[in-house]
């Protein structure tokens, strides 16, 4: 039987990329978009869905017979730290929801990814191993600590093969991200391209994990494609891409645009970036699957520059 893939939180940044990329390996008609708001420019499947309801996520599940998740919705670190209560609630009534309706209409796998938020002060800043200590600064990192370890109890318990990833901070060209900390990294290159001046919410020597986009995906298709017996984390596997500064980051897109300036006006942010890594260790993904990042920092500023102006154009036709 061929499966057919249920995408929550499709509008979002990692949803937005996903969407096409599933679509080319599982054929259009078996990858459903949901989101709770309605999508701008989507023509595919979509179902709006409010993923806290388990009974609208079992209807929709049911009319299409669905036989995988890809969990996509949260409410990430920035945003979660003005409402933490709201953001724990749907961070894990998402989460549960998702993995009890695995159990009910028996899903042959489930993606619910977590990430570098998971990390603390306590991790270690320097190649954060697998099996740091985790300590996390912000309620949505407390979120994903409690739903990496559902995950683990739902596949020990109930055989659920649920399957995850840390992503750090992902930059992409293809929709903004929200409520991030990394966010930094996708602002810069559309004041750039836009020959405007950028206000970095970081301090230039703030360095974090990074992820190009086509990495991200290459990582989260090869994971779920791997063999069972391959995956030997049930929490959440580390996985790096680059490590960069906003500094870094600056002087490379100045390469490519020289007259491209930038200031730095620190905020709150800066603390939940202290919090986390500088950089992370995913030997268990390269052992275990075969994890490779193509992308260094110089190759995803042109990727993104490339990428940007070309939606730039096509939105500036008559
Ligand atoms: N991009 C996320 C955030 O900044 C981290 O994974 O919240």
């Amino acid at each position: 039987m061929k499966d057919k893939i249920l995408v929550i939180g499709a509008n979002g940044q990692i949803g937005t990329a996903l969407i096409p990329f599933l679509e080319e390996i599982y054929g259009e008609g078996n990858v459903i978009a949901s989101d709770i708001n309605n999508p701008v420019n989507y023509t595919g499947v979509f179902e709006h869905l409010d993923a806290t309801k388990a009974d609208n996520l079992s209807a929709v599940i049911k009319k299409h017979d669905i036989t995988q998740i890809y969990h996509l919705a949260a409410i990430l670190s920035a945003r979660g730290e003005a409402d933490p209560v709201w953001a724990w609630n749907i961070n894990m009534q998402t989460s549960l929801s998702v993995l009890q309706a695995a159990r009910e209409h028996k899903l042959n796998k489930l993606f619910i990814p977590s990430s570098i938020a998971v990390f603390g002060p306590s991790s270690g800043k320097e190649m954060t191993q697998q099996n740091a200590c985790l300590e996390p600064s912000t309620v949505y990192g407390v979120s994903k600590v409690a739903t990496e370890n559902w995950c683990s109890y739902y596949y020990h318990k109930y055989g659920i093969d649920v399957r995850s990833l840390r992503y750090p901070g992902v930059v992409s060209h293809q929709s903004m991200p929200g409520g991030g900390t990394t966010d930094y990294a996708v602002d810069i290159f559309h004041k750039a391209i836009n020959g405007e001046k950028y206000t970095c919410y970081l301090k230039p020597d703030t360095a974090l994990p990074m992820i190009y986009i086509d990495d991200a995906l290459r990582a989260t298709i090869k994971l779920m494609e791997a063999p069972k017996k391959k995956i030997t984390v049930r929490t959440s596997y580390n996985l790096a891409g680059l490590s960069f500064t906003p500094d870094g980051l600056y002087q490379n897109i100045k390469n490519i645009t020289s007259s491209f300036e930038m200031e730095y006006q620190p905020d709150f942010r800066q603390a939940i970036a202290d919090s986390w890594p500088g950089s992370i260790d995913d030997s268990i993904a390269r052992n275990d699957w075969e994890w490779q990042p193509e992308f260094d920092l110089s190759r995803m500023s042109r990727d993104m520059f490339f990428h940007l102006a070309k939606h730039k154009a096509f939105a500036s036709q008559p």
